[in-house]
């Protein structure tokens, strides 16, 4: 169940299939430990049953797998531009036997076609985890989920935050290593995405657990107005 992936995609594709071609055998054994913050998001979902969840960046699976235990009666939807990563979700997914509920597709997070990939103009929830940090037109990514959120409907973002409350020197060691995997923590993200939630007409909040080690942000849409 997959797609093409759009024009002009490839050099970020062949990119994360180099980085992740091996990482992906370990990648969620060894993530758990310092992706923070990413049950915290799967709670703060709260979808209506029937809902509509698609994560972009779903790398493993992971996170769709969880959120579709959780809320049983939603529907999941997964896009990621590594074919490579794409291939161990489908592999967890079946493995979990959610492979009814969970479609993936690939896809680059930057210009993606939801009626193409997955035959619906929106979605109720839409969730970004710690992929923002390794797309450099990450600003492009937090507008276009903002565009296919359906009336009612909110983003969930977690990511590296600025660490502004962590020792001076914890912060430096850290942005080296993730530099290693091509990260690079937005430090304006709170900013930014507020602006974007603004020009949309969204509500926007953002939190700095773990001392700022994380951020996390919720965009919310307003519901349609009923017609007088
Ligand atoms: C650090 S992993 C996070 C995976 C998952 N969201 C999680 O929380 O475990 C980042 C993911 O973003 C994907 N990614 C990077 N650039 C992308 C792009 N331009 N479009 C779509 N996915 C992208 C990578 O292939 C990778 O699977």
């Amino acid at each position: 169940m997959s797609a093409a992936p759009a024009a002009g995609s490839g050099s970020a594709a062949g990119l994360m299939d180099r980085i992740y071609r091996h990482q992906r055998h370990i990648y969620d054994a060894s993530r758990k430990f310092y992706l923070l913050g990413r049950d915290e998001l799967i709670a703060g979902l709260e979808p209506q049953p029937g809902a509509a969840i698609l994560e972009i960046g779903c790398g493993t699976g992971r996170n769709l797998i969880g959120i579709a235990r959780r809320y049983p009666q939603c529907d999941c939807f997964g896009l990621d531009v590594s074919s490579a990563m794409l291939d161990t979700a489908r592999g967890a997914v079946k493995r979990a036997g959610l492979d009814g509920r969970i479609r993936l597709a690939q896809a680059d997070a930057t210009d993606f076609d939801p009626q193409g990939l997955f035959g619906r103009p929106g979605f109720d929830r839409i969730v970004i985890s710690y992929a923002l940090s390794m797309i450099p037109p990450w600003q492009a990514v937090v507008a276009q989920a903002i565009a296919r959120l359906s009336p009612g409907g909110s983003l969930h973002i977690v990511d590296f935050g600025d660490q502004a409350g962590l020792p001076p020197a914890f912060k430096a060691v850290l942005q080296r290593w993730l530099a290693l995997f091509h990260v690079t923590p937005r430090e304006d993200l709170p900013q930014v995405v507020r602006r974007l939630a603004g020009e949309a007409g969204a509500t926007c909040r953002a939190e700095a657990p773990f001392r700022g080690y994380a951020v996390q942000v919720v965009v919310r849409r307003a519901e349609a107005h009923a017609r007088p």
